[in-house]
């Protein structure tokens, strides 16, 4: 047997993806955003430039293009956004515009984290006001509560300052681990050389709980610009009444941030507990090509770990119902054209119709009408094909009765 790729799935009842895209389309929408497409193959140099060679992505999850690595599968879309911006020459500002779609990430699979997974990505490009960081972050709170009825999750927010504030803010910090060296583990004192931010990311209790109570905060370490709007950052989501808890360790995985960060996590998803993650971008617009800068804000929300929580409350959600199906029966070989000629007919009309075209007996029809969950069997016999009839049984209550071809449609459209 040929299997699937390790950390990819297949999705056999789209209902609930479905039902979770549509609604998150309709959503943002209503928010003024546009839906963009762009790529799935992207140039390296694209990732390598924006999320920064020191991270994990670049440095340890690319998915190259045997034969040609300066192509790979694109990781995330906001690079490609901003690529898109450049490259189509967008000249109105703010562009806000959303795409979704499977991104790849060569990772060690786990409980909702996978090699192959899709993301809504948000992007509101050529914005400085804090207060277009205020709405994306009520948006998401709105969409996540209100559309999607989700009741257990929390929003973490930190404010990484500007680039001079990061720079001053790194010095410290290096102070600080250099002090205390021999508390960190390894890979922390790598990334005190390499990425020094990320050691906030560090997966070792002891490790964690030395930066969450000892560790410098930039939150502290701001300039008098980024504490202003890191304060109206925060009374503008108390006035939209959006709870959020202020976590000074987080830095997020991607260099491209500066300014707000958040993450939207759930106690429902276990280690991988964050559903949706962004912040504030500056110079990736420029990273890409652009002569200036353009101050961004957006977020991406992990498709596949909304499914995980969803999968939970699902009954409570107003899925859309299949249409009714009819099943069409032929009795015999020489009534199966007309079987299917009645099937096309009531297609047309927005019907939903199934030819049992197996030649086999009546009651194993009969049978596989009932498996399929039909509302009807409609059965033609030699008799019901020479009077241009059917015979129309209800499936639930088991009545019957025969109708001319003619009013089939009539009857069942009822
Ligand atoms: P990210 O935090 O790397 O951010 O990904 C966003 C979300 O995608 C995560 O919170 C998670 O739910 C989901 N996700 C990430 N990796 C995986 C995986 N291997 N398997 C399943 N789900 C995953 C970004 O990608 C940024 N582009 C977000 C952004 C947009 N920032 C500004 N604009």
């Amino acid at each position: 047997m040929i299997k699937r790729v390790t950390g990819t799935q297949d999705f056999l009842d789209i209902t609930l993806l479905n039902f979770i895209i549509e609604q998150t389309k309709k959503y943002l929408k209503l928010h003024h955003f546009s839906e963009i497409i762009v790529p799935i193959l992207e140039p390296t140099e694209l990732f390598k430039r924006s999320l920064g060679v020191e991270t994990d992505v670049v440095k340890k999850e690319m998915y190259l293009i045997s034969g040609d690595e300066n192509i790979c599968l694109r990781p995330e879309a906001t690079a490609s956004t901003a690529r898109a911006f450049v490259e189509n020459g967008i000249q109105t500002t703010p562009w806000k515009v959303f795409t979704w779609g499977p991104m790849f990430r060569h990772e060690r699979p786990q409980k909702g984290r996978y090699r192959q997974f899709h993301q809504v990505s948000i992007e509101v490009i050529g914005t400085n006001a804090i207060a277009q960081d205020a709405e994306v972050i009520a948006l998401l709170d709105g969409l996540f509560s209100k559309m999607l009825a989700f009741d257990s999750y929390a929003l973490l927010i930190n404010f990484l300052g500007c680039h001079e504030d990061r720079e001053a803010f790194k010095v410290e910090l290096r102070k600080f681990l250099e002090t205390h060296i021999n508390e960190i583990c390894d890979q922390c004192k790598v990334r005190k050389d390499t990425n020094i931010m990320r050691v906030f990311d560090c997966k070792n209790e002891k490790d964690k709980e030395l930066y969450a109570t000892q560790a410098p905060k930039i939150i502290q370490h701001l300039c008098s610009v980024c504490s202003t709007e890191w304060q109206e950052l925060q009374e503008l989501l108390e006035l939209l009444s959006i709870s959020f808890h202020v976590q000074p360790t987080l830095v997020r995985g991607l260099d491209y941030y500066q300014k707000t960060v958040f993450e939207f996590v759930s106690g429902n998803l276990g280690a991988q507990n964050a559903f949706c993650g962004g912040g504030r971008y500056h110079q990736l617009v420029k990273i890409v090509g652009a002569r200036e800068d353009q101050p961004s804000v957006g977020a991406a929300i992990g498709v596949e770990r909304l499914l995980l929580m969803l999968e939970a409350i699902k009954d409570r959600l107003p899925l859309p119902q299949p249409p009714a199906i009819q099943a069409i029966i032929p009795v015999e070989p020489a009534q199966k054209p007309i079987a299917m000629l009645v099937a096309q007919e009531l297609i047309k009309h927005g019907i939903a119709a199934q030819t049992m075209i197996e030649s086999d007996s009546l009651k194993s029809m009969m049978r596989q009408a009932n498996r399929i969950g039909a509302q009807h069997a409609i059965i033609i016999g030699p008799e019901e094909l020479a009077k241009k009839e059917a015979r129309v049984k209800n499936m639930t209550t088991g009545e019957e009765q025969s109708l001319k071809q003619t009013e089939l449609v009539q009857f069942l459209m009822k």
